[in-house]
This record gives structure tokens, sequence and C-alpha cells, in this order.
């Protein structure tokens, strides 16, 4: 069955959606309000220097939403919001989840990744224990490749049981809360869903990561910043095409297991970063410094660098239904027009917290 099918005579669910401020938690919360408007979205959201509340803004004020700023770890909190709120799903975003913050200070990781989960955990576990018919109840635990560690050039791509290798203290982080996720459904038959997904790229993708670092900086006419020799590989994927996969695992998904989610578009730093400028030249009318090509600088590499990700995502083509639906050069397009559109949502970010965070990473 297509995953598209779900949407028909469905009881509407009662979400909590943990990180959806964020980059990928924002889209979701945008693609499931469109998608299933009679569903309940309670946000909760801590507001860390990545959650930004006009992510949401639109959304403010709608009868089926509400936002709840606080933290995944405070255990009374998630208890209250579970209870008075009838949560039946849990979508969990909420993640330090950026590699080179986790090598500056890797303490945030271990508490809101593994601490943060285990408290959400907990209480679900507590709350669907507590009801008189809960099959509907799922906790989706929305992780990444990463925690399968570097691919050399020509092994296989990720599947759901390669061995967990992870290298960096965000990709350990996350492993655990995986393997938190699996022992509850394991242990106490919690029916927990795990994703495990490639690299996002989409609209509200803070200015750190590879992609929109890279859009900002050439309407900045600023240098752009290849890290080693830029042959690491990515596996790329728009970020709606990441939500529609969610939905899938959401409605369709069997608890207990873990499905990988995977752009199928390999490509090597150097390569997505030569196209967004091309793509830029072509697009944006007043530009610094054109071609932006000029910009590429090459820098220190980052420590413990993985070469390579790739998923194989067989297994949610063959059993949900779905495969990704945007190709990497739609996808850029629309990343680039969406940066040139809202620079009103860029700029504020390029904050002195910020830019200290830069010069610490760029020295
Ligand atoms: P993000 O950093 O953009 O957003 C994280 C959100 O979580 C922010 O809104 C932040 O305020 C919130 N948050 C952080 N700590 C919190 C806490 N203790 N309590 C409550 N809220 C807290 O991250 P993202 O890129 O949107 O990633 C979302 C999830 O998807 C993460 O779990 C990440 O590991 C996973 N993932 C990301 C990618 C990617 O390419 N970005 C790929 C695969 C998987
Ligand atoms: P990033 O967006 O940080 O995602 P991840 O580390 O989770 O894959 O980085 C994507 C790739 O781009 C990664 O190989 C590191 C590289 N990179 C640069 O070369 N320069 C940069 O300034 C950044 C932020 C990343």
């Amino acid at each position: 069955m297509s995953h598209r099918e779900y949407g028909k005579n469905r009881k509407p669910r009662r979400l909590l959606v943990t990180g959806g401020a964020g980059f990928i938690g924002a889209n979701f919360v945008h693609y499931w309000s469109a998608r299933y408007a009679s569903d309940r979205l309670v946000i909760l959201d801590a507001l860390t220097y990545a959650g930004n509340r006009n992510n949401l803004r639109e959304l403010e004020g709608r009868e089926n939403f509400r936002f709840v700023q606080g933290n995944i770890c405070d255990r009374h909190l998630v208890d209250i919001l579970l209870k008075e709120e009838a949560i039946d799903t849990i979508a969990h975003f909420a993640a330090e989840s950026h590699v080179d913050r986790s090598i500056l200070g890797p303490a945030a990781f271990i508490e809101t990744n593994v601490i943060g989960t285990f408290t959400l955990l907990e209480a679900f576990r507590q709350h669907w224990q507590s009801q008189q018919n809960p099959e509907e109840y799922r906790f989706l635990h929305v992780s990444t490749d990463e925690v399968y560690g570097s691919l050399g050039p020509d092994e296989p791509a990720f599947t759901e049981t390669s061995p967990y290798a992870p290298n960096s203290p965000y990709s350990a982080s996350k492993a655990g809360s995986d393997h938190l996720a699996r022992a509850y459904f394991h242990t106490y038959g919690v029916p927990t869903l795990i994703t495990n997904c490639s690299n996002n790229y989409g609209p509200y993708h803070f200015p750190e990561k590879l992609i929109p670092l890279m859009c900002i900086n050439m309407l900045l006419g600023k240098p752009l910043p290849v890290y080693g020799d830029g042959q690491n590989i990515r596996d790329w994927l728009y970020v709606t095409d990441h939500c529609r996969a969610l939905d899938a695992v959401i409605h369709g998904g069997k608890p207990g297991e873990t499905y990988n989610i995977g752009g199928n578009n390999q490509v090597k730093n150097i390569d997505l970063v030569r196209t967004l400028c091309k793509i830029m030249d072509e697009m944006a009318p007043n530009l610094p410094v054109r071609p932006c090509e000029q910009l590429i600088v090459f820098v220190k590499d980052r420590p413990g660098h993985d070469r390579r990700y790739a998923i194989d995502a067989t297994k949610i083509k063959t059993e949900l239904g779905w495969m990704p639906s945007v190709t990497l050069e739609e996808g850029l397009r629309r990343t680039v027009e969406w940066y040139l559109k809202h620079e009103d949502w860029w700029k504020p970010l390029l904050s002195e917290e910020y830019q200290a965070y830069y010069r610490k990473v760029y020295a």
C-alpha cells in the first residue's frame, strides 16, 4: 500500500512533537498540520540556540496547536503533558544535532540525547501502560545514519542490520538513545519505532550546517569553508521527503522495527558546494562576489570526520511504499530560493553567540 492512503478513515491522533521548533521538527509540524488538520499537535521545545519559535509562527493561535517551552529532561512536565493532552503519539526530534558542537562540548549531547530520550521513554511507558486500549500508541524516535559510522568508497550502503559504530560524541549519543528506544520495545513492549535518516536540507535549516552556511556566506560574500579535501560523501534528502517517510512509519511501521531513510543522492562535499554556487549565481540578483566559486576555501578538517555515509532504503520502500520525490537539483533550487526570500529569518540568527561559535570552529 502506498503511504498516501493512510490518510483515509483514520482516527485523529494526538501528538507530542519534541524539538518541533528546530529544523526537521518544524518542517514536520507544518507537513502534519496541513495533512491531518484534525490531529492535535503539542510542541515541546526548550528553544536552545537551534530552536526558533518563528518557525511555527503561522500555526500559533490555531485550535489544534499548542506550543510549550520546556525541556525533555523535565519528567514532571512530560508527565503532565502526556496526561493532560491525552497524547497517543510521540514524534521525538529534540536533540543536540551538530557534530562540530559535539566536539567542542559533548556534555549537552549526553544530557539531551541520552537522558532526555530516556526521560521521554520512561514517561511514555507509564502513560501507555495506564491506558485501556493503547493499540494505536506510537513512540517515533527520529535518529540518524551517523550511528553506523563511516563507509569506505566501495562498501555497500547502510541497512537496518549494519552494526553500530558511532565516531563523534553526537553520533555516540544518538546511538545510545536508539539502543534505549529498542530496549523499551523488547523489555516492556512499548511501541517504539526507530528511523535512521541521512543528511536533510531545506527551509528552516540553522546556519551552522553545510548547505545553509554555504548559501548565507554566498549571499554575504564571505568565504565558503570546505573541510579537508572536500571528498567526504553525504547522502542528501530534501526535508519534506523525510517528513513523508516519518508519516509512513507512524501509520504503517511495525513497533520495535527500525527503518532507514535516505535520498539515494551520494555527493562529494566539494561537488555539492560547486553545484550550490552555480545555482546561486543563476538565481540571486545581487551578489557581493560572483561567480561564487571564487569564495571556496579548503580549511582544516573536522577531527574524526566520517568519510562517507549512504543509506539503503529498500526496507521502507518495499514495506511502506515510500520513496524520495524531490531530486537533488530541484531540492537545492527550492532551498536557495527559500534563503534568498527569507533574509529576515536567517539574519537575526547570526548573533554574537553564533559568531563566537564560528570563530572557534573556523579559526
Ligand atoms: P535542530 O538542532 O535543528 O533542532 C533541535 C530542536 O530540539 C531545537 O528546536 C531545540 O530547541 C530542541 N531541543 C534541544 N534540546 C532540547 C531539550 N533538552 N528539550 C527540548 N527541546 C530541545 O535539529 P534537526 O536537524 O531538526 O534534527 C532533528 C532530529 O533529527 C534530531 O534528533 C537529529 O538527530 C535527527 N536527524 C537530523 C538530520 C539532519 O540532517 N539534520 C538527519 C537525520 C536525523
Ligand atoms: P553537516 O551539515 O555539519 O552535517 P553532518 O556532519 O551531520 O554530515 O556537514 C555536512 C558535510 O559537510 C560534512 O562532511 C562536513 C562538511 N562541512 C564542511 O566541509 N564545511 C562546513 O563549514 C560544514 C558546516 C560542514
